[in-house]
């Protein structure tokens, strides 16, 4: 039987010291969470199985309970994800506005579903809930700067510039 994971499967002590503190500077062990969660994300790129252990370890949580914050918090992501990443509000306001029209443009320029790496590793695209700029609907998050109103042209240049980037031999 495999040993169960520990945050020294972090494998960084740098790391592992800021979640520490982070922890340490919270009322409660519990309300770091998303803080924990949003550094291991910094750091690995994703919340991979071993950050969830050792977000649930560090904070005293179930790692049942932090994989349900993980699908309550819209940023955190579960999986690998593309050098950028394009969050597409559809809430009400940005759905109104056409925002299923840019999802299906970002996803159909991607190649790939909603949520997966396309694009030669360059984009990930993913619907969002609202991000506060219902007034400049459709709306949207790249890399997490905000952004709108967006139409299908300037969808259209971001998508074009990573593809290009996308291609450029490293
Ligand atoms: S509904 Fe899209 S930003 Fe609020």
């Amino acid at each position: 039987m495999s040993s169960p994971i520990s945050i020294a499967d972090l494998q960084d002590t740098a790391l592992i010291a800021r979640l520490q503190a982070l922890v340490a500077e919270s009322p409660v062990p519990a309300a770091a969470i998303s803080a924990v969660l949003y550094t291991l994300q910094d750091a690995r790129g994703y919340i991979d199985d071993v950050a969830l252990h050792a977000a649930a370890q560090l904070t005293g949580l179930s790692p049942v309970r932090v994989e349900e914050l993980c699908t309550f918090y819209s940023l955190v992501l579960r999986a690998p994800a593309g050098r950028h990443v394009l969050r597409i509000c559809d809430s009400i306001a940005c759905h109104l506005a056409g925002a299923q029209d840019l999802l299906a443009q970002a996803q159909a320029y991607s190649g790939v579903a909603l949520g997966e790496v396309g694009l030669r590793g360059a984009l990930t695209v993913v619907p969002h809930v609202c991000i506060g700029l219902c007034d400049r609907a459709p709306a949207l998050l790249v890399d997490g700067e905000a952004a709108g109103p967006v139409d299908a042209t300037s969808l259209a240049q971001w998508l074009e510039q990573w593809e290009a980037d996308a291609w450029k031999p490293s």
